[in-house]
């Protein structure tokens, strides 16, 4: 599987094939490095990229997400705009589109080592064994038990003491110097509740130890940053008191406490009773090293010149990936320069993207701009409904389309439950101020292994890629493609 993503990485000439779209390889690699909701697979961009646009032309995607058109763009010799609300989707982006040379970040690990490894494994250390646990199983605020697991030597399980707990409970309470103050909306969706604070997520102890992290990164060389940033984000979810303990098998088959496994943060803020508080050195040089491996695999591409707009309209950069508010930020685009408006916006109440990302954004010090996010979202103080997503995303998507060259493309992937949002797009053909022809859609395939996004009942299991143009000439690789419908897709309600 690896070996196939890299196939796709290194081929610089060519899209993806018809056969390659029916079948896309998932998430591997950089792309696999950290968590972003409704990432989509290379395949599709690279077959669309490559059939709507000419190498050197300029692909705009105002809802980068975590920068899969980019890397697709780029990697086909197109230069490239995107831009997210979301700032550590940007730099998420940044990173796939532009991967630092691992030797740097090696060398940054390393510093990161020296500096922050002993005062982290400090805070976990056992008298009774002379050294640091990796997990500590709480029930409530009562300490369970506590495990050293490490690479092929298995698990062993400490009793833990009085000092054990004096240790957690020096702590308590422990405010973050550098940690930016969440701002939680109750959304039941996504188990997150308005007065939720950091200690609600994570243990005091992890508070500090992500502090000492986050002093330390300060430390490596600023092109390491950035990447070294991300990878503590990309671990975080590790780090808190959402990492539930799998339990139900042993207790089922009648076995003991000593059954229980450690979940994974999967999405959202559901905080179970029983949870694992993990070493938070660990998660990190996990994270890291999954890192390095990735860039290993891509040592071989030529690098990404990333510059401003400006510099990508002028020729002097290759790609532009910026934060902000998409209808705000096309406004600096030329109107009639892009090939292709390549886009997957948020899909009306799927994902509240934001939301989910607050605690990435808090530990990167990051401001987030929830106001002006596209969606329907769950939590009332926000005032996302329906009928604001429907009027965001027309406004987009009529000054997206303004975008084209008279005979550019858009390409749109999208999905929703809800007849409005259908109709939005559905305007969008015959619109006098986009001059767009419907040619037609298919479904958008992901592999086997990516992580269903929305396990509500009823939720939408497919995705679609509607193809519109200026041009009414018919391209002839679309009908190739398997599910290729010339109708627009039945609406779902
Ligand atoms: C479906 S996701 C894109 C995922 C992307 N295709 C990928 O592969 O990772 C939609 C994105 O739109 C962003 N978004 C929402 N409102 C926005 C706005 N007003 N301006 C720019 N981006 C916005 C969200 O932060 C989210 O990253």
């Amino acid at each position: 599987m690896a070996n196939q993503q890299l196939a796709l990485f290194e081929r610089h000439d060519s899209g993806s094939s018809v056969e390659e779209l029916a079948h896309p390889s998932g998430y591997v690699g950089l792309q696999a490095f950290h968590k972003y909701w409704g990432k989509k697979p290379l395949e599709p961009l690279l077959f669309l990229i490559d059939h709507l646009s000419e190498p050197g032309g300029l692909v705009v995607d105002p809802f980068v997400g975590s920068g899969s058109s980019g890397v697709a763009a780029t990697r086909l010799h197109r230069k490239f705009i995107g831009i997210d609300l979301n700032p550590v989707a940007v730099r998420l982006s940044t990173l796939l589109v532009s991967p630092p040379p691992v030797d740097d970040i090696k060398i940054a690990f390393r510093q990161l080592e020296t500096i922050a490894k002993s005062p982290i494994l400090a805070t976990y250390h056992c008298p009774l064994i002379g050294r640091a646990i990796t997990h500590y199983l709480w029930e409530g605020n009562k300490l369970r038990d506590m495990w050293v697991m490490g690479r092929g030597t298995g698990r062993r399980e400490v009793a833990p003491s009085e000092l054990d707990r004096t240790l957690a409970a020096n702590y308590e309470g422990y405010e973050s110097t550098r940690i930016r103050k969440p701002r939680f909306f109750t959304n039941s969706r996504i188990n997150a509740v308005a007065s939720m604070t950091l200690t609600d997520v994570f243990t005091g102890r992890a508070v500090h130890n992500i502090d000492v992290l986050l002093s330390a990164i300060d430390a490596v060389p600023a092109r390491s940053r950035p990447a070294m940033l991300l990878a503590l984000t990309a671990a975080a979810g590790q780090m808190s008191k959402m990492v539930f303990a799998i339990t139900g098998r042993g207790k089922k088959e009648g076995r003991s406490q000593s059954n229980t496994e450690v979940g994974s943060w999967v999405i959202g803020f559901w905080r179970p009773n029983v949870h694992f508080e993990v070493n938070v050195w660990n998660c990190l040089e996990i994270r890291v090293r999954k890192l390095i491996r990735a860039l290993e695999e891509l040592e071989e591409q030529e690098r990404v010149s990333v510059g401003n707009i400006d510099a990508v309209l002028t020729g002097k950069a290759q790609c532009a990936l910026v934060t902000g508010d998409a209808l705000a930020v096309l406004d600096v685009i030329p109107d009639g320069s892009a090939d292709l408006v390549l886009t997957d916006p948020p899909h009306s109440d799927r994902e509240p993207y934001l939301e989910l990302s607050e605690i990435w954004n808090c530990i990167l010090g990051a401001d987030v701009d929830f106001a002006s996010e596209v969606v329907v979202s769950n939590a009332k103080e926000r005032h996302k409904t329906r009928t604001e997503y429907v009027v965001r995303m027309r406004k987009l998507l009529d000054q997206g389309s303004r975008k084209l060259t008279p005979t550019g493309s858009l390409a749109l992937m999208f999905n929703a439950r809800d007849k409005s949002s259908w109709e939005v797009v559905q305007e969008l053909e015959g619109a006098t101020q986009s001059g767009l022809t419907y040619l037609g859609c298919f479904p958008l395939r992901y592999s086997a292994t990516s992580v269903v996004q929305d396990n509500r009942k009823g939720a939408l299991k497919t995705d679609y890629v509607l193809v519109y143009s200026r041009s009414t000439s018919v391209i002839p690789q679309l009908t190739g493609i398997g599910g290729w419908n010339t109708s627009m897709p039945r609406l779902r309600e």
